[in-house]
């Protein structure tokens, strides 16, 4: 299975002119469509008169919203927040952004985040979600890439955690959500081992990875075995990085 190819397109509210479309579809990565039906059989992001709004074969439309992180924002100490041992002004590299909750979880525990996203539409979507429901949102910073090519390309533990979050395979999934509409174009596989052990060697104490219901943390070969943290709800694999040089970055 391939990527898939988002389509971009704008209503009338948006009073977006028509010789528009095509530079900021291409902006986005995405291919332009004009007039309606939208394509039902692929991910799109639509600009209407409310902002940008989300689309995923089978699901409804949705305008960014901040789910669960509404709640974990008000907690005394976020289990992802615990599990990472986060100190103020710790940097963070986020690798799966997504609609950014666990990103605006750690940027208002104080972290410096920087999140990765693959999918220019979502990473927009995303960003301009963020930066208008809460003010750590504005701190996060985020850019498009693959996590592979970034991770690869780092020294040694430039962050002091690295986090990422894939999306689930699909027999774990359990519910149906957006994410389980946008897993029929799957990525590839979901953390190859390359990854992980760039992802580890990046991370100057923690590499955490969220876990599927009941899914053992992937094994990395050559490393110590993960522990599984969290809470009854989110389980995470957690490996602890010992005796790193401070600051190779
Ligand atoms: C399950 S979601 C992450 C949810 C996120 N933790 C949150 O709190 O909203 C996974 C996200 O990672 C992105 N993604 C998948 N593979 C990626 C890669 N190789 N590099 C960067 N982003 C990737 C997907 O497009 C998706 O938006």
């Amino acid at each position: 299975m391939s990527a898939p190819r988002f389509f971009f397109a704008t209503s009338r509210r948006a009073r977006v002119r028509d010789a528009a479309l095509g530079p900021m579809a291409a902006w986005l990565d995405a291919d332009p469509h004009r007039g309606r039906p939208l394509p039902a059989d692929r991910p799109g992001l639509v600009l209407d008169g409310r902002g940008l709004c989300l689309h995923a074969p089978g699901r409804k439309a949705q305008l960014w919203h901040p789910g669960l992180a509404h709640r974990r924002l008000q907690l005394a100490v976020d289990p992802l927040v615990r599990v990472l041992d986060l100190r103020p002004g710790d940097r963070v590299l986020d690798g799966t952004l997504g609609f950014g909750h666990d990103a605006l979880v750690l940027a208002a525990a104080g972290a410096d985040v920087l999140a990765l996203e693959v999918f220019a539409p979502l990473l927009a979507f995303t960003l301009a979600g963020l930066s208008g429901y809460h003010p750590a949102g504005r701190r996060i910073h985020a850019r498009r890439a693959d996590h592979a090519d970034f991770l690869a390309a780092q020294p040694d533990g430039a962050f002091d955690h690295v986090y990422l979050d894939p999306m689930f395979p699909p027999a774990e999934a359990g519910v149906s959500n957006t994410w389980s509409a946008l897993r029929t174009f799957a990525l590839g596989p979901r953390l190859p081992p390359a990854v992980l052990r760039d992802a580890l060697r990046v991370a100057r104490r923690t590499l955490v990875v969220k876990l599927a219901p009941g899914e053992p943390p992937p094994a990395l070969p050559g490393a110590p075995g993960a522990t599984v943290e969290g809470s009854k709800r989110v389980h995470y694999g957690v490996w602890r990085v010992a005796n790193r040089a401070p600051d190779a970055a």
